[in-house]
């Protein structure tokens, strides 16, 4: 995987949008030939488990399709270039860095003042 950033650091992260476009040649590169599909299902899951305060929405291109998968945060974050399963586990660690988790349903419950 590579990292390209054009994030200024105070900018807050809401989405994580990840290309599945897939190309009719097949010697063009696509995203969803290198798997971005089943990436898309692996990062939703882990997302989900963990309660990470982020969207994760699907597009059909980046532009950057040589260097597919791709994924990027938004607004106006960083790509991910050559994501493939084994980065899994590291983005959605960032993502929660980032974006920190969404209060469970009991804590919203019993919280002073709700
Ligand atoms: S196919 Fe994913 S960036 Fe073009």
């Amino acid at each position: 995987m590579s990292l390209e950033s054009t994030q200024p650091s105070e900018m807050l992260i809401t989405t994580l949008v990840i290309c599945i476009n897939k190309r009719f040649r097949i010697d063009q590169r696509s995203c969803a030939m290198g798997g971005s599909p089943e990436l898309v299902k692996m990062i939703e899951s882990g997302v989900k488990a963990r309660r990470i305060n982020i969207k994760i929405e699907t597009t059909v291109c980046f532009g950057h399709c040589s260097k597919g998968p791709v994924m990027r945060m938004i607004p106006g974050g960083k790509f991910y270039h050559e994501v493939c399963k084994d980065d899994i586990a590291g983005i959605v660690d960032e993502l929660e860095e980032l974006c920190g988790t969404k209060p469970d349903q009991d804590e919203m419950q019993f919280a002073p003042g709700s």
